[in-house]
């Protein structure tokens, strides 16, 4: 477990909301508890780039640009040059296609901007792998696997898993390949039965290994949301001083 990242900086809330004045008001109440936010293609579609300027003029934490690049490698080296102008730290690109478009992040390392590669979404379950055309006995650890040590290789900061798979990424891959696990559901948390479908607590995931997590709804819909941050930045304290 990499002991140097402060529980507040383990801590990214995924601003999932529909337009900035919105976001603007989570920033103001979560800035000072959290240790990034991430920006997702909801919000970025609908407000451009000035949404990151609202993030940056209401709180010192970093910026996390979820746009899951998934292109030709000229086209995500372009966009990653141009990501790395908005000072942004951390940005993902899809890892299911290969090095050459992986590779790119060796591009933007100067500038800053550090490349998190997304394995396999947190939505998917393994019965889907056959459907999806995978082979029949191919296990979805194997492919998280797989496409973490591939997004090693290539020059990434590092990947976005399940808090599942995050053990098995941590023992296989070096300990400053940074591991992001979204997918997370404290047991206290209100949330309806939804999209996820490999979920960890806070706890689970820090003790497994993961450098960061992502929470989105646990925190967004919470009644007070910077309460509910709280008690998951107090959660992870207590996972990491186990
Ligand atoms: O609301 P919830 O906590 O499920 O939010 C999770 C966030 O993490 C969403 O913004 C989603 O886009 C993102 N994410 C994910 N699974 C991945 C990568 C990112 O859920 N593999």
């Amino acid at each position: 477990m990499n002991l140097s990242i402060s529980a507040k900086n383990r801590l990214i809330f995924a601003l999932d909301v529909p337009n900035r004045k919105e976001a603007e008001s989570y920033v103001r109440a979560l800035g000072d508890t959290v240790g990034c936010f991430k920006v997702g293609l909801e919000l970025f579609i609908k407000e451009g780039p000035d949404v990151l300027k609202t993030v940056k003029q209401n709180s010192s934490a970093s910026i996390f640009l979820d746009l899951k690049l998934h292109d030709i490698p000229a086209t995500v080296r372009s966009a990653l040059r141009s990501a790395a102008t908005h000072g942004v730290r951390f940005i993902t690109v899809h890892g299911s296609d290969g090095a050459s478009i992986l590779q790119t992040a060796n591009e933007v390392k100067d500038l800053g901007l550090e490349v998190l590669a997304v394995t396999v979404l947190t939505n998917v379950s393994e019965s889907e792998l056959g459907g999806l055309g995978y082979k029949e006995n191919l296990s979805l650890r194997q492919l998280v696997l797989d496409r973490a040590n591939v997004a090693k290789e290539s020059g990434c900061a590092g990947v976005v898993c399940s808090g599942e798979e995050v053990a098995l990424i941590k023992r296989t891959c070096s300990n400053h390949f940074k591991v992001v696990v979204p997918g997370i559901r404290p047991l206290w948390a209100d949330v309806k039965k939804d999209d996820q479908s490999r979920i960890v607590t806070p706890k689970d995931a820090i003790s497994n290994g993961a450098d960061l997590i992502v929470v989105g709804r646990p925190i967004r819909d919470a009644k007070d949301p910077n309460i509910a941050a709280l008690k998951i930045v107090e959660e992870i304290e207590s996972a990491l001083s186990a």
